[in-house]
């Protein structure tokens, strides 16, 4: 009862403060159709323009006097505005903009009935956004001519609609629209839907209106339209319900690297259309490359835009791995047309409605569309492993929270929303079973199709399913997944074995990566599913026993009672967010199947992954020592998949990140020592050149060789300098270029330094800079490197910002020059947050606690926080650096006296 309370009291004061919220609207309003028509310009750099007029239909729930919408940034003549009902006008006694708020509040001279409908009419004009929102301006170049092209094209999500048009720009307002566009006959208009007819425009010479077809209700975010002068790419046709005609328009001369992204969209939508038993409701699909995007593509209905570098894909230029991040972002953005767009949750508290679904259903789709990849697991994985991390510290929060106002809601856009909730739907999959899963995300789509939703919809329906199964016993879906969605954090759930009665007895306690008693109790409802030895099944994922809340304790006893010398393992394939611990004897039967066993005893890849992340915490914590820790990883030279391979060493990495002199020496003995197991497994680096290697080979070698080369393995620095920078670069294997590069770098001489440096300045490949940037930064004379940092702040390229993370990143790791780049980074920070966006930001002030080379002072710290963007990462970082201080004065000398042991 204490914990429904508790969520019962969340629940309210959410509800209490979107009432009070300034920058919402008020209820009464109800649109129901938009009529909009732009004329856009797109003459040359100084005339990048737009004019319209939008005709909105709504009627009100209450009776007022006055009407709330959004806008920004758009000029508004008041006189030309117009309200009106079948009874006449209603006259406008003036109008309120508010900036901050976004708001244009009219004031009427009569009020406003239930019982009408009216038509407001607002004629707006304003320039092409240069930054990405709104209804923005982007541009390339003719590789011939040099000539440059203008194009226009919307990014309405999530609060950037009122930038191009005043309207009820919340997601939970769904209307009808019809968009007309007027342009230049030289370039092409695209909206949602098809063009239904188009006529000349009443004065412009050679401007053409075109209408579009009616859009049905939708969110104002999901609105889209763009006129260009982009080029076709020919996509292949394939079956869907309403033969859903595809293409794709790219800039001419990325035309013939736009195929594989192209042609993957119609599969993608045909498996999603299965899989979901709703037919994707719209005849077309354009998708649009956008040299510039604010963020990796926007799934608008119909108008689906792609940050182009997201869109084209060169096999001889680009690494494996990036074709595969590629194809999940389409997935995700196909996925959202049935969350987000046909099921929108009602406002952006909510915002992991659409995107743990998207996100999940977007690797199920690859998996089944590219089942070679293995790509699931392996993201998974990775979102496992940062979500155990960011959700271990005292400033995480809940991914279902209350926003205020559009700079708050774009931070609900964070890696950790997307990530938690698709770990949520997961395991709302794995405790439910395919069939109910299944079937109720399908009475989900079908029940809430043009509709908006808040999270209790989705328990609902899912209840249903269960209840629908009635052998299934009765789980109560929203008690459950309120407590994993309504607050932060997660439980450990520690497991003692009673090994003459066969009991077990569980508990649990949040985890913290660091425990203080400030920290108020919470908890969760736990499922609780045992493999033991004997019926090692990673499979059977549906729970055996739950530990509800708020009693955080049980005995029980296993269906199957396990012997005394046999292991038990909770929480198969981690389908649930918690981390164990286990008694000591349980550990030890573990670790010893481990490294005895066929096939590891059949644990799963994702357990093993896991059980040495939770022991590497525990002992990082001193819940567990670290000699019980590393006599798990003694498997490790037997271990052939990357999963468990790829988790572990991020996991020292972190560890070794944080020692100097000494310490660090010895650090990267050992890894040389157990990395050599993996990369002798490797093919040398030029028949990974030659050979046609899958996906999956490729992913591991890479971890191989990149960690062999960082920590010097012998072999693997040779093979790297058998490549000569000077007339070699194009034999390098592309998915190894960094590596190779780092290494010639770091071994090498001032003119090789200078060479990659002039190539990075001189040649047109897009493509490699990021690798010689990479390179550049493991330069061991930092004189030199600052030559190459000073030039990228200094350069107006946009993407600049990249490549210095990707140096600096190589020199703190490298550690030879890292005092001095810390030193860089801060002296430079406000040139950094003029250049650089939150996300690099964010990674900069983090690799510079993660490796711990410099202590900021007071007072540099104050100064720092008045730079924007480096305000939150400073507060994260002072807490993580608390959390490493703790580590490195109570723990580090054990974690280095065991780790000695093993070199
Ligand atoms: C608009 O009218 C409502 C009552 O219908 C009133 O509560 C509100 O304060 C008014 N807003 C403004 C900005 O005048
Ligand atoms: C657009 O926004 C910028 C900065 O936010 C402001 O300087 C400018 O005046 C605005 N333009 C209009 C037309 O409101
Ligand atoms: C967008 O760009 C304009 C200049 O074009 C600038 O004044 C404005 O502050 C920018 N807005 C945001 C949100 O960055
Ligand atoms: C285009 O620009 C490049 C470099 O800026 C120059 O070398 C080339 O001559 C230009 N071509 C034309 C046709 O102006
Ligand atoms: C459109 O693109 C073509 C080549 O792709 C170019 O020749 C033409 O000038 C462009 N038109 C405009 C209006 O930019
Ligand atoms: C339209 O295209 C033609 C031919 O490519 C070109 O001569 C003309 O300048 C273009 N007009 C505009 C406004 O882009
Ligand atoms: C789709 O195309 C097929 C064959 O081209 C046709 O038989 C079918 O009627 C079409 N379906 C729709 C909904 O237009
Ligand atoms: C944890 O966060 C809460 C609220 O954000 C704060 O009051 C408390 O001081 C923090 N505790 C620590 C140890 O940082
Ligand atoms: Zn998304």
């Amino acid at each position: 009862m204490q914990i429904i309370r508790f969520f019962l009291l969340l629940l309210m004061s959410v509800g209490v403060l979107s009432m009070n919220d300034p920058y919402r609207l008020t209820d009464l309003f109800k649109p129901e159709h938009y009529n909009l028509r732009i004329l856009t310009h797109l003459n040359g750099p100084n005339q990048l323009r737009f004019e319209g007029q939008v005709k909105i239909h709504f009627h009100v729930l209450d009776q007022t006097r006055n009407i709330t919408l959004n806008a920004k940034n758009l000029t508004i003549d008041q006189n030309r505005v117009t309200l009106s009902s079948q009874s006449g006008n209603n006259c406008i006694v003036n109008a309120e903009l508010n900036e901050d708020k976004e708001l244009y509040i009219l004031h009427l001279c009569e009020v406003l009935q239930q019982t009408v409908k009216y038509e407001l009419i607002i004629p707006f004009k304003g320039p092409l956004n240069s930054n990405d929102t709104g209804y923005y301006w982007s541009s390339f170049q003719d590789s011939l001519t040099n000539q440059t092209s203008y194009l226009a094209v919307t990014q309405f999500s999530p609060t950037f609609a009122r930038l191009a048009f005043p309207c009820f720009d919340e997601p939970h307002l769904k209307a009808t629209f019809r968009v007309t566009l007027g342009y230049h006959r030289n370039y092409t208009g695209f909206s949602n839907t098809p063009i239904a007819k188009c006529e000349d425009h009443e004065t412009l010479a050679n401007y053409i209106w075109c209408e579009h077809e009616p859009i049905f209700r939708t969110s104002t975010y999901l609105v889209a339209y763009a006129v260009h002068n982009l080029t076709r790419v020919a996509t292949q046709s394939i079956d869907t319900v309403h033969n859903v005609t595809f293409s794709s328009w790219v800039q001419p001369k990325v035309v013939n690297e736009a195929h594989f992204l192209s042609n993957l969209a119609p599969k993608v939508l045909s498996h999603l259309e299965k899989l979901l038993e709703y037919s994707f409701p719209l005849r077309k699909v354009d998708q649009l490359a956008v040299p510039t995007h604010k963020f990796s593509a926007m799934e608008n209905w119909g108008l689906i835009t792609f940050k182009e570098s997201k869109f084209v894909h060169n096999d001889r230029e680009e690494m494996l791995e990036s074709k595969e991040s590629k194809s999940s972002t389409m997935a995700h953005e196909y996925a959202h047309q049935w969350f987000g767009n046909l099921v929108t949750m009602k406002w952006w508290n909510d915002l992991w409605l659409k995107e743990g679904p998207s996100t999940y259903f977007g690797y199920l789709t690859l998996d089944a569309l590219m089942p070679d990849w293995g790509t699931g697991d392996r993201y998974f994985a990775n979102d496992l492993a940062t979500f155990f991390r960011q959700d271990a510290i005292n400033s995480t929060i809940p991914i279902s929270r209350d926003v205020q106002g559009s700079e708050s809601i774009l931070k609900q856009f964070s890696e950790y929303v997307y990530k938690k909730g698709s770990l949520t739907v997961r395991m709302l999959h794995k405790l439910l079973g395919d069939e109910i899963f299944y079937s109720g995300i399908r009475s989900y789509v079908k029940k809430h199709a043009y509709d908006s939703v808040v999270q209790t919809d989705l328990w609902q329906v899912m209840e249903e399913a269960v209840n629908a199964h009635s052998s299934h016993n009765k789980t109560r879906v929203s008690t459950v997944m309120d407590s994993w969605t309504l607050q932060a954090g997660y439980p450990i759930v520690s497991v003692n074995r009673n090994y003459t009665t066969a009991s077990v007895t569980v508990n649990q306690t949040r985890f913290w990566l660091v425990d203080d008693e400030d920290h108020p109790a919470s908890c969760w409802w736990i499922p609780l599913t045992f493999v033991t030895q004997q019926q090692a099944n990673f499979n059977m994922t549906q729970p055996q026993f739950w530990l509800k809340c708020p009693k955080i304790d049980r005995t029980l006893e296993l269906l199957h009672k396990p012997t005394a010398d046999e292991w038990i393992i909770l929480n198969p394939q981690v389908n649930t967010i918690y981390r164990v611990n286990y008694d000591d004897r349980n550990w030890r039967l573990i670790i010893n199947t481990l490294n005895s066993a066929e096939n590891f005893g059949g644990v799963h890849e994702l357990n093993r992954a896991q059980l040495m992340d939770d022991l590497m915490a525990l002992a990082w914590k001193e819940m567990q020592s670290y000699e019980l820790a590393f006599s798990l990883l003694e498997y490790l030279p037997l271990e052939r998949h990357y999963i468990p391979w790829k988790r572990i060493l991020d996991v020292l990495n972190r560890h070794g990140d944080l020692l100097s002199y000494g310490n660090a020496n010895i650090f990267r003995m050992f890894i040389r020592k157990l990395v050599a197991s993996l990369y002798e497994r490797c093919p040398s680096l030029e028949s990974l050149q030659t050979t046609t290697t899958s996906i999956q080979e490729i992913t591991l070698c890479r971890l191989a060789y990149a960690e062999a080369c960082r920590y010097g393995l012998e072999n693997c620095t040779d093979q790297a300098m058998g490549f000569t920078l000077e007339t070699d670069e194009e034999q390098v294997p592309v998915d190894f270029r960094d590596i190779v590069f780092c290494t010639n770098i770091e071994f090498g001489n001032e003119m090789q330094f200078e060479l990659m440096m002039q190539r990075f300045q001189n040649k047109t490949f897009e493509s490699r800079k990021s690798a010689w940037a990479t390179g550049l930064g493991c330069s061991r004379n930092f004189t030199q490197l600052q030559q190459f940092l000073d030039y990228l702040l200094q350069s107006t390229e946009a993407t600049t910002g990249n490549y210095y993370v990707e140096a600096v990143t190589s020199a703190l790791h490298r550690k030879y020059v890292a005092l001095e780049t810390s030193e860089h980074i801060l002296q430079h920070a406000t040139i950094l947050n003029d250049k650089l966006n939150a996300k690099q930001i964010k990674s900069l002030v983090l690799l510079l606690v993660e490796n711990d080379t410099i202590f900021i002072k007071e007072e540099k710290l104050q100064e720092l926080k008045s730079l924007k963007k480096f305000k939150e990462p400073l507060e994260l970082a002072v807490e993580l650096r608390k959390v490493n201080q703790k580590w490195l004065t109570e723990r580090s000398q054990e974690f280095i006296r065991v780790l000695t042991k093993y070199i």
